[in-house]
């Protein structure tokens, strides 16, 4: 599988990275969970992985299909959520892998199609669902209470001006277009034309965590891969936005029995209850100069990654309960 080629149209963020902090050993099984345009996925098969891919997303498994006729038998691609990747791959008779890799967010064909509403910069419908179904942005922001659009720009966005912002989308409904919405949302932060930053970034972010549920899925899939992973199995996970990164570096923190020494000004922690599930996570690792100015999307990258010890993973009802 070494001479897989490159997909020139695609180069994922901090792929060199996330091959080293995943060791493959050719031969292992390893899990992508977010498939997108597959360039993670590449990667693994050229390092000699048995790959199994996942994505919510539709389009990007019938777009991986020529991928798995590529492949030969090496690749797996399976349609659904990874917050319950350990079902999907309990279903195909897998119970462990030797490692398990989250790029979490949107994907550059997801922002590229207009008409699959993700993109402040290209007019089309306000849907935004990354699996095309269930609840679309236009359907929530069309009923939502302001003050529920505000916490969710707030919170998911750091919009300082979540309340101003929702104000002017209630005065604005119905609104149907991604064309619309930017424009309600630049007028509303009074964003004169051509000035650098568009200031609807921020909000567009924030209704597309919300409409995907992507810090439950986060928090899910970080989980499952808990239970998944052999003892010495790899988890690496880059995330795009500090409310991402902070639930993936606490919940290494804690499934690592957190920072055994305390500090000046914090007491020691107690002794875990249980035995630690991962080793102490590697240092987080940021994008280069290079890879920034090459692809700009990679500046807001985090990568973190750890090791699974030998420990009993945290059932479902422990899990759902932290
Ligand atoms: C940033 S892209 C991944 C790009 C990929 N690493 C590559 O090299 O092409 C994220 C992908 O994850 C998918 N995704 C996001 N949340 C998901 C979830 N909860 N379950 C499964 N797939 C998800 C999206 O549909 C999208 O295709």
């Amino acid at each position: 599988m070494t001479n897989l080629p490159r997909d020139p149209r695609h180069d994922p963020v901090l792929r060199d990275e996330v091959l080293a902090a995943l060791a493959i050993a050719p031969g292992e099984r390893h899990v992508d969970a977010t498939f997108g345009a597959g360039g993670y996925t590449r990667a693994m098969l050229a390092a000699g992985a048995d790959v199994i891919a996942c994505d919510r997303d539709p389009d990007a498994i019938a777009g991986g299909q020529a991928l798995v006729e590529e492949a030969g038998g090496k690749l797996t691609l399976i349609h659904g959520r990874f917050s319950q990747i350990d079902r999907l791959l309990a279903e195909r008779g897998i119970d462990a892998v030797d490692g398990i890799t989250f790029d979490i967010g949107v994907s550059s064909m997801q922002l590229d199609q207009g008409e699959r509403g993700f993109s402040f910069q290209k007019d089309g419908p306000l849907d935004m669902r990354m699996a095309q179904e269930g609840e679309s942005a236009a359907d929530w922001l069309n009923s939502a209470d302001e003050h529920v659009i505000a916490d969710v720009l707030f919170h998911y966005g750091d919009e300082r001006q979540s309340r101003r912002v929702a104000r002017a989308i209630v005065a604005a409904r119905p609104l149907t277009r991604t064309g619309e919405l930017a424009t309600v949302i630049r007028k509303a932060l009074r964003h004169p034309p051509g000035a650098p930053k568009d200031p609807s970034t921020k909000s567009f972010q924030a209704i597309r965590i919300h409409i995907n549920s992507e810090l439950d899925e986060l928090m899910a899939g970080l989980n499952a891969a808990e239970r998944l992973l052999r003892p010495g199995g790899r988890l690496a996970v880059v995330s795009f936005h500090s409310t991402e990164d902070r639930i993936v570096k606490n919940f290494l923190r804690e499934r690592s029995g957190g920072d055994a020494a305390g500090s000046r000004h914090r007491p020691a922690p107690t002794p875990l209850a249980r035995a630690a599930t991962f080793e102490t996570p590697a240092r987080k690792v940021r994008p280069g100069k290079a890879e920034e100015a090459r692809n700009p999307r990679a500046r807001s990258a985090t990568l973190r990654s750890a090791i699974r010890t030998a420990a009993p993973a945290h059932s479902i009802k422990e899990a759902m309960s932290c």
